[in-house]
């Protein structure tokens, strides 16, 4: 009927076919194309119509492209009602993924029917929105009230089996699914089967389900604080039992607006297409591909090391860990297999996968086992001449075509790369702790990396399921040269006057998953206490940014490993408490430095904090570091803990005003250390033209 849409008859079953390709999303094509298609089934002598789609997946959703546009005639809600009041029974056949509105529309149909394979689902609230086109209405009368709140809240998805089970699909197929829709129709056929029409399950809530809801409001308040679009579908869902049909979509439809309105879906939209703009490098020569990998060597097992070994060998790479000797091989292996041993405690991997997971891993102190490897991954103690020989040594072993990535957080890749025989391939490849859980991986470009090595170092890392973000060179890269003016602030804030609490709690609150200061103390406040003894007075530099920390250490408050950092820890249940010894400290320091402490409101916390995020953010992008200012969010939201629905760093500045920005950050220079708010180019320019940082990259 329509290029997207196409309408054959076998017998008495009519077919409807979509494909539109890459994911038959429902663009206005598609919607145009079905409600065609139903007209012409409406009139044909058909008794049946199967609505299937052509290519890898049933309706993958909305098109997103369309958001944020004028709405284009006929709108979703149009094609639903085409479905509902045809008057022939509609089977919806699914395969591949029916998420969002894929899964509202297959909702509108009689009956559905899906391969083994495939999965449902209604992931709205991911982009912080919520099932505008009757999914909160129609989905609790097939599966109940505490499925459709795990479902909806949670937006992940259902595999075929469990949707069967919950009542969302009648009928799972393993065989070839064209012909097991055409004897689900005749099935249909042979008893007489009519409409069928989901709104109409009745569906009242009881006291059972009152208290599930206010139970489900309060643990998704603790959760996932601050966030608006799960608190909605709350509302929406709660509506389902409540009122009529009709009035439930109406609820339904204002709680989507509302959403659509609130800047944290913006955020959240805005991280989506973050994440996916991410992995494509900038100025690329056409055509280049990634090197195939298979083997992988990593040298250091270690927190980090082991932790890599972990990712790759999970993605099915042959990975060979290298330690020192075998004392450091049995340490590394000891932590991995503890790891695996807790996740399948917990049920979350079964013993045989990591026994497959362990066949993929050998330790080894042998370098000459890291020959035929395709990339290898240094990850040794952070010490440059160390680093150095473990390359040259690397250089010697393995063929000229094994790309050598380090895992450092400070040392230069250029340095690295100068004491082998292939600079083009050397690379950073910057993992975060704890590297098998936490997504981002910063890609840092040595003066000399090529564009194969480039390319390979971002294919392998989505391999292995991390969001991968390219860097250029400097000190920390881009996420932890940024976080040094953060911690700048947070170690300030307390020395003016605030305590470590106060600095933790206005950060959380704000939606960071956890406080500057927490994190001080899980990382372990001897870290940097141990780097700075390497400084000079000049390098380290004003002594106000980091004497408590050195007090604290040297008071033997390590952080959680000691039992006590910022604060006092549960030996149990390692819960966090204020602790009166550590107000004196603070006390005793700041009179040290002959400060008089001020009161300072939450409001001042998060803008020092997150403003200095942004200022040095911008410098980072001016500079070529980031390719593009959502770069540096995906950076902050994967591997720092910041609020994805505040979108990043740069995002919150660009939505708060990058004018107002400027005034805040100029009013810090003027009230506080002047040497700490000098204003990045980049903001000042912006904001003085009306520019965005959307368009500096
Ligand atoms: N820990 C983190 O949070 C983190 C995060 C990102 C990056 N990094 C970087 O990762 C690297 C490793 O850090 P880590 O925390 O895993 O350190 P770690 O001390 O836990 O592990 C280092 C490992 O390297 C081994 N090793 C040392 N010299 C070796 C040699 N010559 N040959 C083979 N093995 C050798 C040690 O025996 C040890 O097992 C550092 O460059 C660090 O900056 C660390």
């Amino acid at each position: 009927m329509t290029a997207s849409v196409s309408y054959t008859v076998t017998g008495q079953i009519g077919n409807i076919v979509i494909d539109s390709p890459p994911v038959n999303a429902l663009s206005r094509a598609v919607r145009q194309g079905i409600i065609e298609c139903l007209k012409v089934a409406e009139a044909d002598d058909t008794e049946v119509v199967v609505l299937r789609c052509e290519g890898r997946t049933f309706i993958a959703g909305a098109d997103i492209t369309e958001f944020g546009k004028p709405p284009q005639a006929p709108a979703l809600a149009t094609v639903l009602e085409a479905l509902e009041s045809h008057p022939k029974p509609v089977v919806a056949v699914i395969h591949g993924t029916a998420l969002g509105g894929g899964l509202e529309l297959a909702l509108c149909c009689d009956y559905r029917l899906a391969a083994a394979t495939a999965k449902v689902g209604l992931p709205e609230v991911n982009l912080g929105l919520l099932p505008g086109a009757g999914g909160t209405q129609r989905l609790p009368r097939l599966t109940g009230l505490k499925m459709a709140i795990d479902m909806i809240t949670s937006g992940r998805p259902l595999s075929a089996g469990d949707a069967q089970a919950a009542g969302i699909v009648d009928e799972v197929s393993d065989d070839d699914l064209q012909q097991a829709a055409l004897d689900f129709a005749g099935e249909l056929l042979s008893r007489g089967a009519g409409k069928r029409l989901t709104r109409d399950i009745p569906f009242q809530l009881n006291d059972d389900d009152t208290a599930l809801l206010s139970g489900a409001r309060d643990t998704i308040a603790k959760r996932l604080k601050g966030q608006t679009a799960p608190q909605r579908i709350l509302d929406c869902l709660s509506a389902a039992g409540t009122v009529p049909f009709e009035d439930g979509l109406k609820v339904e439809r204002q709680a989507f607006e509302a959403c659509m309105a609130d800047p944290q879906s913006s955020a959240l939209r805005h991280q989506f297409f973050a994440e996916r703009a991410a992995a494509k490098i900038q100025g690329m020569t056409p055509d280049t591909e990634a090197q195939a990998v298979k083997h992988v060597g990593i040298i250091g097992a270690g927190t980090m090391g082991g932790g890599i070994a972990m990712c790759f060998a999970q993605a099915g790479f042959q990975v060979t860990l290298v330690d020192q000797d075998q004392e450091g091989i049995d340490r590394g292996l000891g932590t991995i297999r503890k790891n695996y041993d807790i996740s399948v405690q917990r049920g979350r991997l079964s013993s045989d996968q990591v026994t497959g997971y362990l066949a993929n891993l050998e330790a080894t102190a042998d370098w000459q086992a890291l020959k035929g490897a395709d990339l290898i991954i240094e990850a040794v103690f952070e010490n440059l001449e160390l680093k150095q020989q473990v390359f040259q040594r690397l250089d010697e072993i393995c063929d000229a075509r094994t790309i050598l990535a380090s895992n450092t957080s400070y040392q230069s890749i250029d340095a690295l790369a100068a004491v082998t025989n292939r600079p083009e391939r050397v690379v950073g490849m910057h993992f975060f702790s704890p590297a098998n859980v936490m997504r981002l991986l910063e890609v840092v470009r040595g003066g000399a990396s090529d564009d194969t090595t480039l390319t390979t170092a971002m294919a392998v890392g989505k391999q292995i399921g991390k969001v991968c973000v390219l860097s250029g060179m400097c000190y920390g890269f881009i996420g932890n040269r940024m976080l040094r003016h953060y911690g700048r602030e947070a170690a300030l804030c307390v020395m003016e006057g605030a305590s470590p609490a106060q600095v933790d709690q206005a950060m959380e609150q704000w939606g960071m998953a956890m406080g500057p200061m927490a994190v001080g103390d899980l990382a372990g406040l001897d870290i940097g206490y141990r780097a700075r003894e390497q400084l000079s007075d000049e390098e380290k530099g004003p002594r106000i940014n980091y004497l408590l920390v050195d007090r604290l250490v040297e008071a033997g408050r390590l952080g959680q490993k000691s039992g006590a950092g910022y604060y006092r820890y549960d030996p149990e249940t390692r819960a966090r408490q204020e602790d009166p010894v550590v107000a004196d400290i603070i006390e005793a320091t700041r009179a040290e430095l002959g400060i008089t402490a001020r009161e300072l409101t939450a409001e001042e916390i998060v803008d020092r904090l997150t403003l200095a995020l942004a200022n040095e953010g911008a410098r980072i992008l001016e500079e070529g570091i980031a390719q593009r200012a959502s770069d540096i969010d995906v950076v902050y939201c994967h591997g720092y803990g910041f609020p994805r629905f505040r979108g990043g760093p740069m995002h919150a500045a660009e939505a708060r005003g990058l004018s107002s920005v400027v005034d805040r950050i100029t009013q810090f220079r003027q009230t506080l250390n002047p040497d700490n708010w000098a204003l990045a180019p980049l903001l000042e320019r912006l904001a003085s033209n009306g520019g965005s940082l959307k368009d500096a990259s």
